[in-house]
């Protein structure tokens, strides 16, 4: 199984987030549905993460991470698969569940505006989360937002209560951000490339204050990124997505020090991870993705694959358990009987 070993706070199980392909009214006019055509932004994904654990995505831009990151807090709904969060599918919330939800579950967005609107100064950007979820008294909620600064490093926090947006730096503002995703004490968060717009030299401020949270909170946490050195940092186990699919994940210093799918070694051999050396790892990646639209028969890697044979070209490879909690989607390593028996026990 794909599942991290303890017991889950959020079970993702062959997640499909499809979205329809625009088309001019003249083309719906002469198609009608039939032609509809779809985006497989995520196309089959299964993960677990547990308490107090940091699972990591990473893959290059265009492979699902920010859609399947989306769907786990609802901002998207899954087109098939399930996503279960402490027990309860959450596909088909609504109403007060759906409020409880969203108070158990936050995302931190690559570009910190997407969550402080910049006409609130951030005692009303921290405060209005609390005013929706039912904190009444004023008091508390002061109490609440200060302890809320104080936590992701914004000290003494009465300094910036009244402060705007714009009148912050960018660490600021994406601790700011961090704060309102933290100020309801969810049991998960999902960090999408959280650091990707601040200055290098900001960064290991914000990395090491997510990751002290997701500790000392015993929250569950997903931290997305196109750089593998930064989740390595970050992350317990690590997932590699290509075209919306996870085609390898396991323990983050298993795949980073050996990674098994080419297109993993492939990443890996273009943006070498620091103090891992990987001698026997020289894979060029060539070209660009596919567009998730017209995927090809057979491995969806296949085009690109240094490694390519017979049966890529025809048979989609299947996830396969290769020990330690590991699994690789690649015909490179093929099940024996055994295995597959073990798989369909450990599914059940
Ligand atoms: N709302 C949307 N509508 C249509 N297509 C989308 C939408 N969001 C993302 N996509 C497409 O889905 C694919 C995956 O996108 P995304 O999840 O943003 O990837 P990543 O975060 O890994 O860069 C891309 O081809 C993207 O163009
Ligand atoms: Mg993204």
């Amino acid at each position: 199984m794909t599942w991290d070993q303890r017991a889950a706070l959020l079970e993702v199980k062959d997640l499909k987030v499809h979205f329809p392909v625009r088309t001019s009214l003249m083309t719906q006019m002469v198609q009608g549905n039939r032609g509809q055509r779809w985006v497989k932004a995520v196309d089959g994904v299964s993960f677990s993460v547990a308490r107090g654990r940091t699972l990591g995505l990473a893959g290059e831009s265009g492979c699902g991470k920010t859609t399947t990151a989306k769907t786990l807090v609802r901002l998207y709904r899954p087109t098939t698969g399930q996503v279960v969060f402490e027990g309860t599918d959450i596909a088909n919330l609504g109403g007060r569940e759906l409020t409880s939800f969203r108070h158990r579950a936050q995302m931190v967005f690559q570009d910190p505006y997407e969550s402080l609107n910049p006409r609130f100064n951030v005692q009303a950007v921290l405060e209005e989360p609390l005013v929706i979820h039912g904190m009444k008294s004023a008091k508390e909620r002061l109490a609440r937002v200060m302890e809320t600064l104080e936590i992701v490093g914004l000290t003494p926090p009465s300094v910036y209560l009244s402060r705007f947006p714009h009148q912050m730096s960018g660490g600021q503002r994406q601790r700011v951000a961090i704060a309102r995703a933290l100020v309801l004490r969810p049991s998960f968060v999902v960090a999408d490339e959280p650091v990707s717009m601040l200055d290098v030299s900001i960064r290991a401020g914000i990395l090491n204050l997510m990751k002290q949270l997701i500790r000392n909170m015993n929250m569950a946490g997903m931290y997305i990124s196109h750089d593998l050195s930064l989740i390595r940092y970050m992350c317990d186990r690590t997932g590699i997505m290509y075209l919306g699919r996870i085609v390898e994940i396991g323990e983050t210093d298993d795949v980073v020090r050996k990674p098994m799918h080419p297109y993993a070694q492939a990443l890996l051999s273009a943006v070498p991870v620091p103090e891992v050396t990987h001698e026997e790892i020289k894979v060029p990646l060539e070209g660009e993705p596919p567009n998730p639209v017209d995927l090809p028969p057979g491995c969806r890697f296949g085009p690109r694959c240094g490694r390519r044979m017979d049966i890529c070209t025809r048979v989609e490879p299947r996830p396969m358990a290769v020990g330690n909690g590991r699994w690789v989607e690649c015909h490179l390593y093929r099940q024996t009987p055994d295995q597959a028996d073990q798989e369909m026990v450990g599914n059940e």
